[in-house]
Order: C-alpha cells, then structure tokens, then sequence
C-alpha cells in the first residue's frame, strides 16, 4: 500500500464558497504513475477530437481499466455521496500545446482528473493545473451548452463568480469535485518539445442513471422540469 494521501486540513480542502472538492497526492505510488504515463503516450488511439480541438485526446484508453486507480476512486466517491454512481466515461487529453483552458461544467455528477507527466517537464510549478469556480451549471442547461459553449461559459461564470480555487499541477496528483461547477485547466507551461513533456490528464467521470437520462433528455429537448 503506497503513501495515499488525502490532507483534509490541506489548504485545497478548506471550504471556499459552497466547491466541493478534495485534491489527493500520491493516489498511486510514483513508478506506477509514471508507467500509466508511458503506457498512455504508447497508446495509438490520440486523435484530435474535432477540427477546432486545440489538444489530442484518447477516448475510454483500455489500459487502465480494472487498475488499482479505479478502486480507489471509487472509494472515494462512495465517501461523498450514497447514490448508486456508476463509471460513465473517461479519457485521457495531452497538451500540444500550452493554451488557456475552455472554461465548461462536465455532464457527469462527480469528475476526477489525475495527472500523469513528471514533474521535471512543466516549467512553472504554479500554473498547469485546475481552476475551479463557485458557479454551477445551470438546472435546465443542456450539456449542449455547459460542455461546449467556452466563451459563452466564461461570460456567464465571469458575471457570477465571487470565489474560485487553484489548484496546482503536481505529478500523481488527483482532483475529484463536483462535475456541476464551471472549471478549467489553468494555463499550462510544459515542454511542449516531446510527447512526454506535454501536460497529460487522465480524467473519470461519473453519474447515477437516473441523472444521464435527466441529461440526455435535456440534450434531446424533452426534460420536463419538477420545479
Ligand atoms: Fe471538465
């Protein structure tokens, strides 16, 4: 059993606003980190996700299903919430390049991004990680708009916000928040030279299948609202 650790009394894990979020270090032990880090750059599935895509993403990578990682994820969310929550995608994304984040809410209920280069390639140790905001997706939006709409999202986050968090990229280090909030990958500065430099994220989301059907519904125009 590796060093897991979560420090609740961490500076990440106070309370800002009403974000639930904790940041866990060392959820692996680091050979293992670095070697999902290999096995994922020798994956031939990178693809760009759509002409306009700024990063080349690896949709459900098949090498890290089953992994100790999702046991401990699951772990963790089962310490969050009692609904019956259930995998409902993951991907990975490499940094091509070193631009600002699009700033969305992600359609599931719980996201946990992990991060996977080493340390020695990014060159600013204060950037390159997550901002988290304090506005949510609003109830009836579609994922048609909270997951694609970057500058209408930052217009409506920018016209609300009264707090956000930072959260630092580290080496092995994994964030798990509520998929509802606005967030973003904070600017990354890597070594954008090599594949093994580019700033790489493993990220798992996670909903009930009463909440998917509420989201596709709404993606479908069909949602009849309770409030
Ligand atoms: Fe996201």
């Amino acid at each position: 059993m590796n060093k897991w650790k979560i420090e609740e009394n961490s500076k990440y894990n106070r309370a800002v606003g009403e974000i639930d979020y904790i940041v866990i270090d060392d959820i692996l032990n680091d050979t293992e980190c670095r070697d999902m880090h290999r096995i994922l750059l020798n994956n031939p599935m990178w693809r760009k996700k759509n002409p306009i895509s700024k990063h080349l993403y690896n949709s459900r990578p098949k090498c890290v299903m089953g992994s100790l990682l999702l046991e401990r994820v699951e772990a963790l969310i089962r310490q969050k919430t009692n609904e019956e929550l259930i995998l409902i995608d993951h991907w990975a994304l490499l940094y091509s390049k070193n631009t600002d984040g699009n700033m969305h809410a992600d359609f599931g209920q719980f996201t946990l991004t992990y991060w996977l280069t080493p340390e020695e390639h990014n060159l600013n140790k204060n950037t390159g990680g997550l901002l988290l905001y304090d506005v949510q997706r609003p109830k009836n939006s579609s994922a048609n708009q909270y997951l694609t709409a970057g500058g209408a999202s930052e217009k409506y986050v920018s016209e609300r916000t009264q707090n956000h968090v930072v959260v630092p990229y580290r080496h092995n280090r994994a964030v798990l928040f509520d998929s509802s909030h606005f967030h973003k990958t904070h600017t990354p500065n890597f070594d954008i030279t090599k594949p093994e430099g580019m700033r790489m994220n493993l990220t798992f989301s996670y909903a009930s299948t009463v909440h998917v059907i509420e989201q596709v519904e709404l993606i479908n125009g069909e949602h009849k609202s309770n409030v």
